[in-house]
């Protein structure tokens, strides 16, 4: 008991603070409570997950990206026999669009998941794909707004990729 008594003491006279990091997520009841752009890209990645080739996983993940001039491009998992050569949904859809826009602004990125049934399914992205679409957000130098397909019937909005990455490593890390 003494020796609890001393650690908190100790604990106290440290010269360590927490830093506190905050994100905001918007979260909605249901699609049909998101904006019609929202919902429609929502849905562009609900039908993305139809074309997904994931007979490894059977995890059919869909993405739908909305370009400043309305452009929707569309991705979804690929995977491989090798496994790790196998892609995601997010980085399928950034690549494309970085690849085919490289100077048309993302405005919005949706993400879902599916197994074989009709029920859609939560995938929030993995550390790779937030990195990947990191960088794309900083180097248009504006938010990319993402849709999340929640637990159940809800869907997560979050209004810029960083929130998902706190204590990030980009573009400015790295310049002298
Ligand atoms: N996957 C995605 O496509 N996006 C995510 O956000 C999470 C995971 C894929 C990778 C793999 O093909 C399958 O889902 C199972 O991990």
């Amino acid at each position: 008991m003494s020796q609890k008594v001393n650690k908190t003491s100790d604990l106290n006279n440290s010269p360590k603070k927490n830093l506190k990091i905050t994100i905001s997520i918007e979260v909605y009841n249901n699609a049909s409570e998101l904006s019609a752009p929202d919902q429609q890209l929502l849905q562009e990645a609900k039908e993305a997950t139809h074309s997904a080739y994931a007979p490894y996983s059977q995890f059919f993940v869909g993405s739908a990206i909305l370009l400043e001039d309305e452009t929707v491009v569309r991705g979804n998992n690929q995977e491989n026999a090798a496994y790790p050569s196998g892609i995601c949904a997010e980085r399928t859809a950034i690549y494309y669009t970085g690849a085919q826009y490289p100077n048309t602004a993302i405005k919005a990125i949706a993400v879902v998941a599916r197994r074989d049934t009709s029920e859609y399914l939560p995938a929030a992205p993995c550390g790779a794909c937030r990195q990947a679409m990191l960088e794309y957000e900083e180097k248009q130098a504006t938010p990319i707004k993402l849709i999340l397909q929640g637990e159940g019937e809800k869907v997560y909005v979050l209004n810029s990729v960083s929130d998902l990455l706190p204590l990030k490593f980009g573009k400015d890390n790295l310049e002298q």
